[in-house]
C-alpha cells in the first residue's frame, strides 16, 4: 500500500493539462512545486533543476536536503505528466463482470447478470477482494478520482470507502438505494429502511474523512425505476437537509426504461410538468446542481433545457452505452445547451476500467452522431481529454481541487510515458516495452498527445499520485 509523501515534492519535465473545451497547455522544461499536503503551490515555466533548487526552493521557504525534498524528473521523450482522470460513474461491485453482457440490454442485463452480483458481496470477503481490486485496477490506468456505486449492504459499502482511503484514490462513495422491482434477495425492505441505511452509512464515511480531504458520501438512488415515490420524496428531502452532499443516479439509458419511468411516475403522481424521466427527478428535489446523471442517452430538448436550468450534470458512458445497445448519447448538444458533461467507465455495463478508453470511445461514438447527419457533433483529442478531467471535476464538485495544474489544486496527477522507438539509436525496435504507442521522435506534441489517446493503454501510465501521495507505479 502507498505512503503519504509528508515531504515537500519537485516535479521536473513536460506538463499537458486543459485550460478550456478544445484547448491543451503544453509546458515544457517547467516545474511544479508541491507542498506535503500534496497541494501544489507553484508553477514555474522554463525552469531546469538546478534553478529549481537554488531559487525557487528557498523562496518557498522549503528545505533541498534529500529527507525534505523529493524530486522527480519525468522529462523524456514522450514523457509527460497529465492530471489524473475524473471517472463520473462506476459500479466498484460489478467489476467481476466486465465483458460479461452477451447480446443483453439494459433490463434483462440488470436481473441476469448484476443484481445477482451486486447482492452476493454482502459477503465482506468477497467484497474486500472486488474492492481492493478494482480500486488498483482504475489507479493504474490513473484514476485518481472515482464516482462508485457500492451496493444496497451498508458494512460493504462503508469497507469500499475504507480501502478508497487507505489506498489513496479520491472517491465518492455511495449506498445504493432501492426498494421495488429488484427481486426479493436485493433490495430494501421499505423506504423508511432504505433511507436509515443511507444515514448510517453517510455517517460512516464521514467518520473515516471528517474533512473530506480524499473520500465523500454521495446519495445514490439507483434510477428512478427501482426508487418508490415516498423513498424518491425522503431522498429528496436527505438532499435537502444535507446540502454538501452529491447525489448520483442514471437517466435516460434505455428506452424500455424511459417508458417504465413515465409509466411508473405519471405526472398526475408526481406533481411534474410532464411526464418526463428528468421531470421525475426534478419533482423529488433530486436535479439539483449536486446531481451527476449517468448516461442521457434519449433526452429531449425540454429534459436538457431542466437539466441546464438546474445546474446538473451529464456522466457521459459511451462503452456502456455502446455495450449494452442503449444508444450514442449526444455530448456536442448537450455541452450547447449549457449542461456540464464528464466521462464515466460504467463498469460493467462498460467493459472497461479506463477513463483513456472512455475519452476514446467519447471521441468514436461522438462520429457517430456525426455519421447520423451532424457534422459539428465530432468530439476532438483536446476535448474528450477535457471531458476526461477539467469537465470530470465539475461533474463530481471538485473542479475547485482537482483535473489541472493550476496553484491551490492537488497534485492529483499521472505520468504517461509513450514507447520510444530505437531510443538509443542503434536501430534497436524495442517491441512492446512501452506498450502500445511507438514515437519516432518527429511528432509534434499535439500528434503525441493524440496517439495516446486512440492507442495508449495503462503501460503508458507510469506513476500515478493523489494528493500528492504516490498510489501506482509501473514496474
Ligand atoms: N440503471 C440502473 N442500474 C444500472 C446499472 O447498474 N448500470 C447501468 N448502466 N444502468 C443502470
Ligand atoms: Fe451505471
Amino acid at each position: 500500500m502507498a505512503t503519504p509523501s509528508k515531504k515537500d515534492q519537485l516535479f521536473l519535465g513536460s506538463f499537458i493539462h486543459s485550460t478550456k473545451l478544445d484547448e491543451l497547455t503544453y509546458l515544457h522544461n517547467a516545474a511544479v512545486f508541491v507542498d506535503a499536503q500534496g497541494k501544489i503551490v507553484h508553477v514555474e515555466r522554463d525552469c531546469d533543476e538546478q534553478r529549481a533548487r537554488e531559487a525557487l526552493v528557498p523562496r518557498l521557504g522549503w528545505g533541498a536536503g534529500e529527507d525534505e525534498l523529493v524530486v522527480v524528473r519525468g522529462g523524456g521523450t514522450g514523457e509527460f505528466f497529465f492530471p489524473g482522470f475524473v471517472d463520473t460513474h462506476l459500479h466498484a461491485s460489478q467489476y467481476p463482470n466486465v465483458g460479461i453482457f452477451g447480446k443483453s440490454t439494459l433490463l434483462d442485463w440488470l436481473n441476469t447478470y448484476t443484481f445477482p452480483l451486486e447482492a452476493s458481496l454482502s459477503d465482506q470477503a468477497k467484497a474486500r477482494k472486488v474492492y481492493s481490486r478494482v480500486i488498483r485496477k482504475t489507479l493504474s490506468h490513473g484514476t485518481t478520482c472515482a464516482a462508485y456505486y457500492a451496493t444496497v449492504d451498508v458494512p460493504s459499502t462503508n469497507l469500499l470507502a475504507d480501502l478508497c482511503l487507505s489506498y489513496g484514490q479520491r472517491a465518492l462513495v455511495g449506498r445504493v438505494c432501492m426498494d421495488q422491482l429488484a427481486p426479493s434477495y436485493y433490495r430494501d425492505e421499505s423506504p423508511a429502511a432504505s433511507l436509515a441505511a443511507t444515514r448510517e452509512s453517510i455517517a460512516y464515511i464521514e467518520s473515516i474523512d471528517p474533512s473530506r480531504s480524499l473520500i465523500r458520501p454521495v446519495l445514490t438512488p439507483r434510477f428512478a425505476p427501482s426508487c418508490s415515490a415516498p423513498l424518491m420524496r425522503g431522498l429528496g428531502d436527505l438532499a435537502a437537509e444535507m446540502p454538501h452532499l452529491p447525489i448520483q443516479t442514471h437517466i435516460s439509458e434505455n428506452k424500455n426504461e424511459i417508458a417504465l419511468v413515465a409509466e411508473l411516475f405519471p405526472k398526475a403522481s408526481t406533481g411534474a410538468a410532464d411526464d418526463s424521466y428528468a421531470g421525475v427527478y426534478d419533482a423529488f428535489g433530486l436535479l439539483t446542481d449536486r446531481t451527476i446523471l449517468a448516461h442521457g442517452v434519449h433526452l429531449s430538448e425540454s429534459e436538457a433545457t431542466l437539466i441546464a436550468s438546474r445546474k446538473a450534470k451529464v456522466s457521459h458512458c459511451p462503452c456502456s452505452n455502446s455495450a449494452i445497445t442503449s444508444g450514442a448519447a449526444r455530448v456536442r448538444w448537450l455541452l450547447e445547451k449549457g449542461v456540464v458533461c464528464g466521462l464515466g467507465t460504467d463498469m460493467s455495463g462498460g467493459y472497461s476500467p479506463s477513463v483513456l478508453e472512455a475519452a476514446r470511445l467519447a471521441a468514436l461514438v461522438s462520429r457517430h452522431v456525426a455519421m447520423g447527419g451532424d457534422e459539428k457533433a465530432k468530439l476532438s483529442v483536446e476535448e474528450v481529454l477535457y471531458l476526461a478531467t477539467r469537465g470530470g471535476a465539475e461533474v463530481v464538485g471538485l473542479e475547485d481541487r482537482v483535473g489541472g495544474f493550476e496553484v491551490g489544486m492537488d497534485w492529483d496527477a499521472q505520468l504517461v510515458g509513450l514507447g520510444v522507438v530505437d531510443p538509443l539509436g542503434e536501430g534497436v525496435v524495442d517491441d512492446q516495452e512501452d506498450g502500445n504507442v511507438d514515437v519516432f521522435g518527429w511528432e509534434t506534441w499535439p500528434d503525441l498527445v493524440a496517439k495516446w489517446v486512440y492507442n495508449g493503454d495503462d503501460r503508458n501510465t507510469k506513476k500515478v499520485w493523489v494528493k500528492g501521495r504516490l498510489v501506482h507505479e509501473r514496474k
